[in-house]
């Protein structure tokens, strides 16, 4: 079996003991299982100049190799570029971006540091697999260093629509660099359709099929690879942490009340100004809800150093303080918010607890908490996901109630109608989400991407298609 490079801006350090974001969640069963390399940034900052070769450590079968970002590297490439352009480009939210054309000669810098950083530890066999929107440039950065290996990428987030993407300068690079890639990878078909759209008007790309694009003499394949969570091993984490002390102490002060759950980073693509305005707006519909209702929104703050970031902190503190002042009681609280990160088996019990699992981003390249939520659920008695139709997710999870997240109007009727679903109807939705979910994994998701950059990579079958 060919060994598996995977390259990401964040490598999940046994050591460091991070948070996972949503890629780590997903990429880490399947490092695991398969075993391999993960290469990438090592989440610290050096003082002094950084060193060429990487850092290697080792934890059963995955060897992490990992280097680390000057300050200024970090500033530019993470915060400015990565988070302050690519991030909110990608989801249509171009009026959040803040162009500088030095951000992008150190993204591209760092791009090129990491393929020489990367390329001696490459043997021939290698399958290579980049990840994510900090990387658009190292497939064209290795092919440049002369490696001949199978190089897939995949877009955890959404691609926008060119466009969209016209309002970023130097964009056409970007596309072109991706493409010395063998197999480029989607959340949604809607994705992979604007890129192939994007591939042809700005990197005189010529598509050839639904899933394969010619540039320059070369075949480059894209895909669908919905990103997905292991279900039956969170249905297990919530079923036994619901009777943890820390979601016995949270089911005890609800006193009955229902709740309603939300999970997000801190992010201005999750839509949670949005969704404080529909649960507002749900309370001063029905005021017969107050007193039995409770929303528990986690928002653990992300990407602090980023401009739009710090804003939306200082903008849904004020309107939180606001819905509880102007809608409280003296004995009644409707929103509870916590901006610390919460450890993922306290949060599988929380949303096993939770009547409503609400998961509104304005945009979203899948949203594995959709998921989650819905693993998390008791059969017997399940929960109801209130989702967001610009939510990758939304594409396989249509037995959700979905929802406009910008219309605060049909959020509070979605939220109503969950809450007073009875059980039948919410175990039928619940069937239905799970059926979607419960024969798929983050395993079986790498297992059909790499076998099918094996495949695009095939000396004898790309032959056969010339
Ligand atoms: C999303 C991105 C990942 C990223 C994660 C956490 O899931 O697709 O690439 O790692 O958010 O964000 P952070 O900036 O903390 O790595």
């Amino acid at each position: 079996m060919n060994r598996l490079v995977v390259v990401s801006n964040r490598v999940p350090l046994p050591s460091s003991g991070q948070q996972a974001g949503g890629l780590a969640v997903a990429l880490d069963g399947l490092m695991e299982k398969r075993g391999g390399l993960w290469f990438g940034w090592s989440g610290s900052i050096s003082d002094g100049p950084t060193a060429a070769l990487a850092r290697v450590e080792s934890a059963g079968a995955v060897d992490y190799a990992t280097v680390d970002l000057t300050q200024e590297e970090h500033d530019r490439y993470y915060n400015n570029f990565s988070n302050g352009v690519l991030w909110p480009l990608l989801h249509t939210m171009p009026e959040l971006m803040r162009f500088d054309r030095r951000d992008a000669r150190v993204y591209q810098d760092v791009n090129s540091r990491l393929a020489a950083s990367l390329q001696p530890l490459l043997r021939p066999s290698d399958l290579i697999w980049v990840h994510d929107y900090h990387l658009l440039l190292l497939p064209a950065a290795l092919r440049a260093r002369g490696v001949k290996n199978p190089i897939g990428f995949f877009l955890h987030i959404p691609f926008a629509s060119p466009d969209v993407l016209g309002a970023a300068p130097e964009v056409a690079g970007l596309v072109r660099d991706l493409l010395a890639a063998d197999l480029i990878g989607f959340q949604t078909d809607n994705d992979m359709a604007n890129f192939a759209a994007a591939a042809q008007c700005l990197a005189g790309a010529v598509r050839v099929s639904s899933s394969a694009l010619m540039v320059s003499g070369r075949r480059v394949r894209l895909g669908v690879f919905p990103v997905e969570i292991e279900a039956h091993a969170f249905a297990r984490m919530a079923a036994e942490m619901e009777r943890a002390e820390g979601c016995e102490r949270l089911r005890r002060s609800l006193q009955g009340q229902r709740l309603i759950l939300g999970i997000d980073r801190l992010d201005p693509t999750k839509g949670l100004i949005q969704r404080l305005a529909g649960y507002r707006r749900l309370l001063e519909k029905h005021e017969d809800l107050r007193r039995r209702v409770t929303m528990l929104q986690i928002a653990p703050v992300s990407r602090k150093d980023v401009g739009s970031y710090q804003k939306l902190r200082g903008t849904l503190d004020h309107d939180a303080g606001e819905l509880n002042a102007d809608l409280g009681e003296a004995d009644w609280v409707p929103l509870r918010m916590i901006s610390r990160a919460t450890v993922r088996p306290a949060v599988a019990g929380y949303m096993r607890l939770a009547r409503v699992g609400l998961v509104t981003p304005l945009r979203d390249g899948m949203n594995l908490v959709a998921k989650e939520y819905v693993a998390a659920q008791n059969p017997q008695d399940p929960g109801v996901l209130v989702l967001s139709r610009f939510a990758g997710a939304a594409r396989q999870m249509d037995a959700a109630l979905l929802v406009n997240p910008h219309d605060a109007d049909a959020m509070a009727d979605a939220l109503d109608t969950a809450l007073r679903m009875d059980l039948a109807e919410r175990q039928a939705r619940w069937r239905a989400l799970w059926a979607a979910i419960e024969h798929r994994s983050p395993v079986i998701w790498g297992r059909s991407f790499v076998a099918t950059l094996l495949r695009a990579t095939d000396p004898e079958a790309r032959a056969r298609r010339t």
